[in-house]
């Protein structure tokens, strides 16, 4: 392994994403590919995101080398998300990069997704001067998790607690789907909240100052879902819409807010929580859980947007981590695709 820039891969969900970072965490390039053809559908379509991811590498790769100015031959490693997520989109981006890895002779890197979002308050442009030690903290809230992690050292994680139904992101997206918003429904349902009255709308908050750390937030779309039936099929008045989004979003803000102090218990030595996802992006959201850091004297750290959404700059980073953590060992090209990693 040469102390050269990392080239990694991330296509585990609705994403083609392509970043390049040298070894100090400096990103050289980075590009991010969205696939539009899903909000249509009203969710993301395993099928066609798969295809989609395979007709944008090529070029999305040689795009981004270009940005960096560099070549293959410049680079020290390869890394791609190898799961969870999506299975066909995972075996795409593995198997891409592993040939570029075999044909280049450079190591490959296989990166667990979760642990990627994970480390990247960890990359120096997020962490600050003075780094983020180890442990903390990590709410990761996004369309298709949900989970809080005790973050205890680079292959150290804690599953603390996860949702038992829904993910947040997935609930916003259902919420915004009965309110008539389009999707993704997070920003939408946020937007619509600003106009209304989160105490408006009585709702419940399930688990909510139960002993652990698990998430549900099923109970509560049924809530949202029963008091918007006598509406029928007829638009909701504005009024009552931006209601239910803003007492709906109170709502989230709320149970997070709880699931995060319980889990900040477990984790007594921590020094920071860290929310990473796109939900992260939700400002009552982030307020709620800045409360609960402050109130520990513990930093809250938000990785900007474009880093708490997918992104392959974390694929790079956690590569480099563990490339420094464990030695020069690559991982075999032989290693599969894991839905369920
Ligand atoms: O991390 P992400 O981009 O993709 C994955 O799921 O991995 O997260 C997308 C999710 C969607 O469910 C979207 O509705 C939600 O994050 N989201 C938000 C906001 N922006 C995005 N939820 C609440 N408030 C937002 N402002
Ligand atoms: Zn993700």
């Amino acid at each position: 392994f040469r102390p050269a820039p990392v080239l990694a891969i991330e296509t585990s969900c609705d994403d083609t994403a392509c970043a390049v970072l040298a070894q100090d965490g400096t990103v050289l390039a980075e590009r991010v590919v969205s696939q539009t053809a899903h909000a249509a559908l009203g969710g993301v379509v395993p099928e066609i995101a798969a295809r989609a991811h395979l007709d944008v590498l090529p070029a999305l790769t040689r795009a981004v080398l270009g940005d960096a100015g560099l070549n293959l031959q410049h680079l020290g490693a390869i890394a791609a998300s190898t799961g969870p997520g999506l299975i066909g989109g995972l075996i795409v981006g593995s198997t891409f990069a592993k040939g570029l890895a075999l044909a280049r002779g450079l190591p490959f890197i296989a990166v667990n997704h979760i642990e990627a979002h994970a480390l990247t308050a960890r990359l120096p442009s997020v962490a600050g001067p003075g780094g983020l030690s180890f442990p903390y903290l990590l709410l990761l809230v996004s369309g298709g998790h949900c989970q809080c992690v005790a973050v205890r050292g680079v292959g150290h994680y804690e599953r603390l607690g996860g949702t038992i139904d829904d993910a947040a992101g997935e609930a916003f997206d259902k919420v915004a789907k009965m309110l008539g918003l389009g999707w993704p429904g997070g920003p939408a349902v946020e937007a619509l909240a600003r106009e209304g009255d989160p105490e408006a709308v009585d709702l419940p908050r399930p688990l909510y100052g139960k002993p652990g750390c698990d998430f549900s937030f099923s109970g509560l779309k049924t809530a949202v879902s029963r008091k918007l039936e006598p509406f029928g099929r007829a638009a909701l008045p504005l009024r009552d819409a931006a209601d239910m989004a803003a007492s709906f979003q109170a709502c989230v803000a709320d149970i997070m807010a709880d699931r995060a102090e319980h889990a900040a218990r477990l984790v007594p030595d921590a020094t920071a929580l860290v929310v990473a996802g796109g939900v992260a992006a939700n400002s009552a959201i982030r307020q709620a859980l800045e409360g609960v850091a402050s109130s520990r004297n513990w930093r809250f750290l938000a990785p900007p947007l474009r880093l708490c959404t997918d992104n392959a700059v974390m694929v790079a980073w956690a590569a480099i981590e563990h490339l420094r953590a464990r030695g020069d060992a690559p991982d075999d090209l032989t290693v599969a695709a894991r839905p369920r990693w």
